[in-house]
Order: structure tokens, then sequence, then C-alpha cells
């Protein structure tokens, strides 16, 4: 059996070329997830047009046409019929199952937002290279989380969602603009403000948390609601503001040094478009509040640290990180001066 995959037009057109090498790693590692064996990933032009291949042993379940249907670049997939993709290809029906309408992610636009479908990407290689499930009851951290990118793509869904970000002008748009959001779209929510750390009010860490449902039957069961978490605070404090053990994932996009610098333990280096020192620095925190089995993906840019330097330093804190050929077909050129890639590492 074979499945032809068109891929979404909106990915970024700056690295449209390598899109395509994106698409086959993102589709080798979710092939380990399917019901059937899979022989091949590649890429095939038919009539001028590109698409990502699949070959099968048998005929793909609904269940792993979800799967795939999650995949950040899937745009459109077909079934091969007759020897070539020229006999004939007959489109299969995705199976999208969005828990928030994926609008909350694309709305936005702002200076150092993370591509959109990137963050996808890796939310899905973290979540297909754990040992959970997407109908797991899934807690997602963004410890570096911006304007929320990861955590907008992480409520689509359906999972809980928590960003720690050290400038405050960020979280505060961020929750304005989930708050927001919510309103618009006429879903029921409770809003809180609370401590999360500090023994007195001058050094109080505060949580803006959210619980809400996609409906109003949902939102009546508290148990079933999802819930939202923003801290105004520094990473490597993450294992203060959250118990132990208690997110399945770990994903976000590491500051460039550019809009957004470093914010690590040493002042001399904080800024630095260099962020070893802050990964070193944040890896026990992040480590603590990861569950077993579950993992840690970060992009960041290869220029200015090897990926080499990056897994020793996961290695030194314990993590086991996934090197293997799919997990090494990220990187690509996103600017001059930024060759982005991301690192898998699970804990073990
Ligand atoms: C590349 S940006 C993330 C952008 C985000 N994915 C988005 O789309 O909005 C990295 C962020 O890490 C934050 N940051 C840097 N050091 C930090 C630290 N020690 N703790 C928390 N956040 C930090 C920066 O302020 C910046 O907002």
């Amino acid at each position: 059996m074979k499945y032809l995959i068109l891929q979404n037009p909106g990915h970024n057109r700056v690295y449209y070329k390598e899109a395509a090498q994106l698409a086959v790693s993102e589709l080798s590692i979710a092939s380990k997830r399917l019901s059937v064996k899979c022989t091949d990933v590649g890429i095939q032009e038919v009539a001028g047009v590109r698409y990502i291949t699949l070959t099968c042993d048998d005929e793909l379940s609904s269940q792993d046409i979800t799967v795939l249907s999650r995949l950040s670049f899937v745009f459109a997939i077909f079934n091969q019929f007759g020897l070539h993709a020229e006999d004939g290809l007959l489109p299969i029906s995705l199976e999208v199952c969005e828990y928030l309408d994926s609008k909350i992610s694309t709305i936005q636009k702002y200076a150092g937002k993370t591509n959109e479908l990137f963050t996808k990407m890796m939310v899905n290689v973290a979540l297909l290279a754990s040992d959970y499930n997407y109908d797991d009851d899934i807690r997602l951290l963004d410890p570096v989380a911006g304007r929320g990118t990861t955590l907008n793509e992480a409520t689509v869904y359906g999972f809980s969602a928590f960003g720690i970000e050290i400038e405050q002008k960020s979280v505060h748009e961020n929750q304005i603009f989930f708050k927001k959001h919510l309103q618009n779209e006429r879903l029921k929510f409770v809003a809180d403000k609370r401590m999360v750390y500090g023994k007195n009010k001058k050094e109080a860490i505060y949580m803006h948390e959210f619980e809400y449902a996609n409906s109003k039957e949902v939102f009546k069961n508290k148990e079933e609601r999802k819930q939202l978490g923003l801290i105004c605070g520094n990473s490597q404090d993450a294992d203060k503001y959250f118990k132990k053990n208690c997110f399945n994932l770990i994903v976000g996009d590491l500051p460039y040094g550019i809009a957004h610098g470093n914010t690590g333990a040493n002042k001399s280096t904080t800024g630095t478009r260099n962020p070893s020192e802050l990964v070193e620095s944040c890896l026990p925190a992040w480590k603590s509040v990861l569950k077993k089995g579950g993992t840690i993906v970060l992009a960041w840019n290869s220029f200015v640290l090897s990926r080499l330097k990056l897994a020793e330093v996961f290695a030194t804190s314990g993590f086991k990180v996934l090197d293997a050929k799919p997990y090494q077909g990220f990187e690509h050129m996103v600017d001059k001066s930024i060759k982005r890639d991301i690192i898998v590492a699970k804990k073990i």
C-alpha cells in the first residue's frame, strides 16, 4: 500500500525546500505509532508537484489516519491505486480532532513569534517520542513561553498547557489574548491568580490560571475541564512553581538572543546568543517536573551551539537523547544568522 501526502502550503517559504525533509522526519517518527508496518518514507514528484510518501505492508486503519491527520505538514492524503502514482490517487478524508479551533494559534502576529506549523511539529514529535498517547490526560510545559504559540498549539490538542516566561509584558499579553479568545468563542471558563512561590508579597511568583472546556456540558464536570497556566518567572525555578513529575511533555523555542535574550543564572552571560548556560541551569528543575517516559523538545540556533554540545548537556543531566536518524533530520535555515534544529530527550 502506498500513500501520498500533500504538504500544507502554509509552510514557511523561507525553508520550503527543507520543509520536505522535516516532514519526512516527522512522518518517520509517527510511523512507529501506526498499526501497520511501514517499509518506506520518502519524497516524490508527481506531475511537477511534491508529495511525501508512505509505503506500508497493509491498509492504514482509521486510527492510523487520525495519527497522520495530526502531523503538522499534512494537507491532503491520497491512496495510490495501480503501480504508479500517475495511474490514480484516491483522496482519503482526514480525521481532524481539534479541542479548540486551530485559529487560536494563527490569528496573532508579532515579532519573535515561533512559526505555528513548526511549533505544532515540535509538540507532535514530543508526544510521539514519549510513552504517552494523544488521548491521555496530557500536561505540557513551555519553559520559555514567550506569547504562547506552544501553549496555543497544545490547547488545540486538548492538552492542559502551562508556560513560564521571564518577560512580564509577554505574560500579560498572553493572558489578555487567551481570556479574550475564550470570550469571543463563547467558551465557559473561570480565571484565577494564585501565588505559587515566595515567602512574602515582594518575592511572590503568581500563576494566572484558566479552567475551561469546549462545551457547557463538559464544563459542568470540574474533572473534565482543561487548564492553562501562565507564570512570569525564571524557568530555572520550574520545580519551585510546579509539583514533581507533573508534566508529560516540555516543549519550547529557546531564545535566539536577538529579539529575546537568554536569561540564565550567570549575569555576565545573560543576553548572549548561546543558550547552553540557560539549558544547563534549567535542566535539573525541568527533569524534576517531568514524568518518567516524558520528553523534552527544544528548538535552538545550531550556528551558536552544536548539536553535540547540547546533547552532552542533556546526557550529563541524566536524559536519554534521541539521536537516531529521524531525530537528526530537522535542521534548517531560517535566515542568514539562524540555522534552527530541535533536540529530543527523554526522562528514563
Ligand atoms: C524564542 S522566544 C519564544 C517565543 C514563543 N515560542 C512564541 O511564539 O511566542 C524565547 C523566550 O524565552 C524567554 N526567556 C529567556 N530566558 C528565560 C528564562 N530564564 N525563563 C523563562 N523565560 C525565559 C524570552 O524572554 C523569550 O520570550
